[in-house]
């Protein structure tokens, strides 16, 4: 049913964890299923991603799909990490099960709202960047953690 690649990043996940100190922070909840997810940025003075972490409560897919985005936007501009699509995702991953789809758009959404507060908190803007809709905040989280 999963891939090798998936089988990989479900069992060795890439870029996990949490960063103090970042330049940018997204979290959002899967409207499907009501998991969530977090994303870290270290963006450094010429906008390249130097690092990057996340953590999920969602299932292996969702594990899967944001190590592999987490390894896509690694050194990217902020620019070029609004390329990483779940759809680019999963083609990095040879494929997911139909219903496995709306997980991957986790990682997707989390970047888009991590690169928003980066550009909130530095005032610059992202050509094709739109305010994140489903960015629910630390404290929504904290409380349902
Ligand atoms: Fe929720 Fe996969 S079932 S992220």
């Amino acid at each position: 049913m999963y891939s090798e690649k998936v089988m990989d990043h479900f069992e060795h996940p890439r870029n996990v964890g949490e960063i103090e100190g970042a330049s940018g922070v997204g979290t959002v909840g899967n409207a499907k299923c009501g998991d969530i997810m977090r994303i870290y940025f270290d963006i450094d003075d010429n906008q390249i991603i130097q690092d990057v972490k996340f953590k999920t409560f969602g299932c292996g897919a969702a594990v899967a799909t944001s190590s592999m985005a987490t390894e896509l936007v690694k050194g990217k501009s902020v620019q070029e990490a609004l390329e990483v699509t779940n759809k680019a995702v999963m083609e990095a991953l040879d494929g997911l099960p139909p219903v496995k789809v709306h997980c991957s758009l986790l990682a997707e959404e989390a970047i888009h709202a991590a690169l928003w507060d980066y550009a909130q908190k530095n005032g610059i803007k992202i050509e094709g960047l739109e305010k994140p809709k489903s960015d629910i905040g630390e404290e929504e989280v904290e409380e349902e953690y």
